[in-house]
């Protein structure tokens, strides 16, 4: 888990960003929920935290796609791929992030079973 900021510095409306090894993620704090996503828009090239939030929504700034938050999926146009999801964690008032994406797939799978890459990590 990544260290993104002290929950205070994220209230409701706001976002957050941090570098990793393999891009930036944006959290995003949609009304007291707090989501992250791959700070990258999946049509073109635009960061998601330079965005509008409107609910449970990020519009992308460049050609206004929106992404639910929660999935990571494009609810407008012109995107129509989704955008990864990370896990987000609060501890002793700081908020953390997981730099793997949370898996939209149900966790039934046997633990040493370990799936091939997916499209969405090529980058
Ligand atoms: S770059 Fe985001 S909608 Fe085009």
């Amino acid at each position: 888990m990544i260290e993104v900021c002290p929950l205070p510095e994220l209230p409701p409306g706001e976002v957050a960003v941090v570098k990793t090894a393999t891009g930036r993620i944006a959290v995003f704090n949609a009304g007291g929920e707090l989501h992250a996503l791959d700070d990258r828009c999946s049509h073109q090239e635009a960061y998601l935290s330079d965005g509008w939030l409107e609910g449970c929504e990020v519009e992308c700034p460049l050609h206004g796609a929106t992404f639910d938050l929660r999935t990571g999926h494009p609810t407008g146009l012109p995107a129509t791929d989704p955008v990864r999801v990370h896990p987000v964690q609060v501890r002793n008032g700081l908020v953390y992030v997981d730099a793997e994406p949370q898996s939209s797939e149900p966790q039934s799978r046997e633990p040493q079973s370990r799936e091939p890459q997916s499209r969405e990590e090529i980058r």
